[in-house]
């Protein structure tokens, strides 16, 4: 790469990143031209781009006639008389392409195990559940549940879903019993597929227990069998008639399975998010036009060639594990790195270390992680990338938060050599895919800026109104066309996916991202300036504040009222901070710590420990307008630490403010 200020540095001008020649010349879109070429395309025959790109990464079983139906919008179809079968695209398809022997799948264990399966190897695995949740009675339309951690079963398990038309809901196996209760109950899964535990970070953790625990707390009678993966081999209760060992239920079946067909809008997995209000929602996405843009994205964003090994360090409870582990470089029969740990252990340089060993090309993280490892290379030189050869890497990732241009810089310097380019993914679990982001081979980079829309992705800037506001003036993210890998409906909810996604104060024309976005006056690049919503981002997790209000107000017996807002937090992104007022008299000192840890506790067990309040502060009661409304505002800035400069004449009690100005 070489970096410029086109013509010297003037005042207030940024620093541009491009991508060497070298770097162009191989890549798959290569050199800006190139992508003006696709967005011109786009824009004079919208549609005819979509249907070209579906059949180039896409097989289908039944091609399809018709590309978008917009005769019930919101609710767009893509490719709807189509058929396919995603699993059927990440396995067959590779190996009717000789890819049998390429190796899948690098699974590296917490303990550093590897353990390799190639594209013959991991069809066979995936006939082998399908035919086992067929034993079961699983039937397309089903779902299954999947808690479990990062493996080649948790992968396996999902294609093995899709092969059979079941659709998948994978939990995050750091969601607490309550919370994998809440999602089970609301999709109604006929079987949850777990482990007996998982291992991070040297340690043991539970799996099954907390799917015992969620299936007792009641609501879950949809639940005909729980199959479990052995992980850790230590004993677990196994429920008679309804638990099953899985290596008991898939060892005698078959090495093929049939795919099951489905139409394009099949719904191929629901993945539950925060929003607003305090019920996660179970996103829906689509079978064919997912997939599409799984795989399109993952060619053009990481421009992924046959000999590269991909590693992107999500876990398969989130989004970005589905589209760029178990979906989009399946797709492409790429090979990839599956990994079960930490960054941090044994030490925080593992990442560096398994990049050198596996000799990683695209390597794709969050900037937490890199924010973490910043300060851990800063405090113990041992674990600097430095001091290990990462020269076979080609290219970097960025997702999940903004990027701060320090972190850039380092991640550029220390991690890419100068050399590789860094793509600051910016997309949803709603987007299903990149939506604007650079590519690689194309776009000037500039730190902190996810640079433009992805090739048919109409983003902009608008007002409140709707209107298109002027580069350099900030205003609403919105994607003004339906797009491919877009959500479908919220679950069991439509009337709440409109009023989220295409409100009608708003024209329901766009589709509203819930974040706020500038567009640079002379480069026209995008800058994600944050949530419009109630929605935190801590490390890189989407967090609603009302669903952390609603945990705390849960605990009847001690709390009254509560209030969560973000402050800005240097390593996690934002900080979650509560307010909270209880139900016994204001408490100091080593009490009110110990109720902070019981609350916090509490909240780790309402939903995981990801949601716990970084701050607790306490009050005997909450700032509120004469009309009896919270007043945010003022709890932003006091979470902040920063001087009131709000009016708050109208307080009833002003006193408050000085208690609520001790953290605990
Ligand atoms: O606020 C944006 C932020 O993460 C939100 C989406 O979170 P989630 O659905 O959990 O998906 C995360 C992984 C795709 C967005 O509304 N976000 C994500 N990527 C970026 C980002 N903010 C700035 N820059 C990004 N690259």
């Amino acid at each position: 790469m070489n970096a410029s200020t086109a013509g010297g540095p003037q005042a207030g001008e940024v620093r541009m990143y491009y991508p060497s020649e070298e770097f162009v010349r191989q890549a798959t879109i290569s050199g800006m031209s190139a992508y003006e070429a696709l967005c011109r395309e786009a824009e004079s025959d919208y549609t005819g781009y979509w249907a070209k790109r579906a059949r180039e990464m896409v097989t289908w079983k039944t091609p399809f006639t018709q590309v978008l139906d917009e005769s019930n919008a919101p609710f767009f179809k893509w490719f709807a008389d189509g058929t396919l079968n995603a699993s059927y695209n990440c396995l067959d398809r590779n190996l009717e392409r000789g890819l049998g022997d390429k190796t899948a799948i690098i699974f590296e264990a917490d303990d550093g195990e590897v353990t390799r399966i190639n594209y013959r190897d991991l069809h066979a695995k995936v006939c082998q559940i399908a035919n086992g949740l067929r034993s079961l009675g699983v039937q397309k339309g089903d779902r299954v549940v999947i808690y479990i951690s990062m493996s080649i079963d948790g992968v396996a398990a999902m294609l093995a879903c899709a092969r059979i038309g079941a659709t998948h809901s994978v939990v995050f196996g750091g969601f607490s019993a309550q919370a994998l209760r809440d999602r089970i109950e609301d999709t109604r899964a006929k079987v949850v597929i777990t482990a007996d535990h998982q291992i991070r970070g040297g340690k043991q953790l539970p799996l099954k227990a907390i799917v015992d625990e969620a299936l007792s707390l009641g609501g879950c009678d949809s639940v005909e069998r729980v199959l479990v993966v052995r992980r850790s081999g230590a004993p677990v209760n196994m429920v008679q008639g309804r638990d099953r060992w899985m290596a008991d239920v898939v060892g005698g079946q078959a090495q093929t399975c049939e795919p099951e067909w489905v139409e394009a809008e099949h719904p191929l997995f629901l993945l539950y998010t925060s929003g607003s209000t305090g019920k996660p929602k179970g996103v829906q996405h689509s079978t064919g036009g997912y997939l599409v843009h799984a795989a399109l994205t993952t060619a053009w964003t990481f421009d992924l060639k046959p000999n590269d090994i991909f590693w992107c360090t999500a876990d398969i409870g989130w989004i970005t594990g589905h589209t760029y582990i178990a979906y989009g470089p399946m797709a492409l029969g790429a090979t990839q790195i599956v990994f079960e740990g930490v960054p941090t252990f044994p030490d925080a340089s593992r990442f560096w270390r398994m990049i050198e060993r596996h000799k990683v090309t695209i390597f794709y993280t969050a900037p937490t992680a890199i924010r973490s490892l910043i300060k851990a290379a800063e405090s113990n030189d041992t674990v600097h990338p430095r001091n290990f050869d990462l020269s076979s890497l080609r290219l970097l990732g960025s997702v999940g938060e903004p990027i701060n241009p320090a972190a850039w810089e380092w991640y550029y310097r220390h991690v890419g050599g100068e050399r590789c380019p860094i793509v600051d993914t910016f997309w949803q679990t709603e987007t299903g895919g990149h939506v604007i982001t650079p590519l690689p081979g194309a776009t000037p980079l500039v730190p902190g800026s996810c640079t433009l829309p992805f090739p048919g992705i109409m983003a902009a800037v608008v007002d409140e109104t709707g209107k298109d506001v002027p580069n350099g003036q900030g205003g609403i993210l919105v994607i003004k066309r339906p797009w491919p890998s877009m959500i479908r409906t919220i679950w069991g909810d439509p009337e709440r996916f409109k009023k989220s996604y295409y409100p009608e104060e708003f024209g329901g024309k766009y589709y509203l991202a819930g974040d706020g976005a500038i567009r640079d006056a002379k480069t026209g690049y995008f800058t994600i300036t944050g949530r419009i919503d109630d929605v935190l981002n801590v490390s890189g997790h989407r967090m609603g504040t009302m669903e952390i209000e609603s945990a705390l107000v849960a605990k009847t017996d001690l709390v009254a009222e509560a209030a969560v807002v973000g402050r800005p937090d240097e390593t996690t992104g934002e900080a979650i901070c509560a307010f909270v007022v209880l139900k016994r008299p204001l408490p100091t000192g080593d009490e009110a710590r110990a109720i902070a840890k019981e609350l916090r506790d509490w909240v780790a067990k309402e939903i995981g420990p990801i949601a716990k309040p970084k701050d607790i502060r306490f009050g005997e009661n909450l700032p509120k307008t004469r009309s009896g409304k919270i007043m945010r505002r003022l709890l932003r800035s006091i979470a902040k630490g920063e001087a009131i400069t709000q009016d708050t004449s109208t307080l009833e009690n002003p006193a408050i403010l000085d208690q609520l100005g001790q953290a605990y």
